[in-house]
């Protein structure tokens, strides 16, 4: 099966030096995405037609990679199948992808996904906290609530802030503080 689950697996896509957030949809044995077209990330797999899918478990990461660039020095090059594809350096583990675009409209598309290569390089142990799944919930709803500034995205953010904020740890903390600033 691999090192994704069925459901949603919420991981950090690279596509060449850019790396975001984004949803790997498993199910019925097949892997696929949802983007956003105004993304770097649909633009480069329109352009290149891979990506590679990133585990990670730092919250910062996610805040950061949502809203800003990361330098290049955090990408870690390799080769597969004779394409030069990029993972994180702080990545945990990492799974490379071909990808076909199965229907694309104005404003979003689908990507299959087809797995070729897949790489654990720390196996860490991550018990279940609130505080982190917090961050991952209110940093989806942000990457909305920027351009929409909807009242309504803004309560369910608030929401998370709470739980960030009651079971949390410090780097739970630090993110949501990094969140704070991108919102204001
Ligand atoms: C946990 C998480 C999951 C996300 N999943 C998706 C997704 O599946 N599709 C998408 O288009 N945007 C998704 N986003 C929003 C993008 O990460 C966000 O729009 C980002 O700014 C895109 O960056 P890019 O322009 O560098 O690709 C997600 C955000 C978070 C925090």
């Amino acid at each position: 099966m691999g090192l994704l689950k069925e459901g949603i697996n919420e991981v950090i896509a690279t596509t060449r030096f850019n790396a975001a957030p984004m949803g790997i949809i498993y199910r019925n044995g097949q892997m696929r995405m949802a983007l956003y077209i105004g993304s770097h990330t649909a633009q480069n797999i329109e352009k290149e037609r891979w990506i590679v899918a990133n585990i990670i478990h730092d919250p910062v990461m996610y805040v950061t990679t949502a809203f800003s660039d990361l330098s290049q020095d955090t990408f870690v090059s390799i080769d597969v199948n004779d394409r030069k594809m990029y993972y994180l350096a702080n990545s945990e583990a990492w799974i490379a992808f071909d990808t076909v675009i199965e229907q694309r409209g104005v404003e979003s598309m689908t990507v299959r996904l087809a797995s070729l290569h897949e790489e654990v390089l720390s196996a860490n142990v991550c018990p279940v906290n609130r505080g982190f799944n917090s961050i991952i919930d209110a940093t989806v709803h942000s990457t909305r609530y920027v351009i929409s500034r909807d009242p309504a995205l803004k309560k369910i953010i608030d929401y998370h802030i709470g739980i960030v904020k009651r079971c949390g740890g410090t780097r739970e903390l630090e993110a949501l503080e990094l969140l704070q600033q991108y919102i204001k």
